[in-house]
């Protein structure tokens, strides 16, 4: 397993795993991956080092995408395919996460969990993570 710098050849199975990220925690809302898309470019221009990609035996299998803010450092997305989960992967690229952020002086750690993704939150919780602030939404029609 290598850890390396995002390519534009990375896209398509980004956009893939993106489409899962979605479905997973937005299953409300449509899938806009052209936006993804969009974002990503122009990220990988303004912090290329901060999109991290995880390959194993040639392929893709995960990757993370970070981006230092004034006054923390924000996880913006952190996804492993399914039949690579459990092994650790997630944990590891959080420890490249809050590494990265060291580096660049900040002194806090952020993200955005969707809670009824359990098993996100159990995942971030057991790595030490608190809920700080809750956004709340009621369906008017
Ligand atoms: C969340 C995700 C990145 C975790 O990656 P992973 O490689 O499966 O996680 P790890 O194997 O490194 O697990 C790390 C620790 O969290 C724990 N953990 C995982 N799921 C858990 C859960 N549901 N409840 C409690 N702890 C959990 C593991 O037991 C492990 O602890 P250990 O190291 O003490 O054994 C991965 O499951 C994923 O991509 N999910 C779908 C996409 C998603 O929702 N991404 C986030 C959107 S921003």
């Amino acid at each position: 397993m290598k850890i390396r710098k995002f390519r534009r050849s990375d896209l398509p199975i980004l956009c893939e795993f993106q489409k899962e990220n979605l479905e997973i925690n937005f299953p409300d809302l449509p899938k806009n991956i052209k936006r993804f898309k969009r974002n990503l470019l122009e990220w990988s221009k303004k912090e290329p080092e901060g999109i991290k990609i995880v390959e194993s035996e040639g392929r893709v299998i995960g990757y993370i995408w970070l981006n230092t803010k004034e006054h923390y450092g924000l996880v913006r997305h952190l996804f492993v395919m399914k039949e690579k989960r459990g092994k650790g992967i997630g944990r590891k690229l959080m420890k490249i996460a809050e590494d990265y952020f060291k580096d660049k002086n900040k002194n806090k750690v952020r993200l955005t969990v969707t809670l009824s993704n359990e098993k996100l939150v159990g995942f971030y919780k057991k790595l030490g993570y608190k809920g700080k602030r809750l956004i709340m939404e009621r369906v008017i029609e």
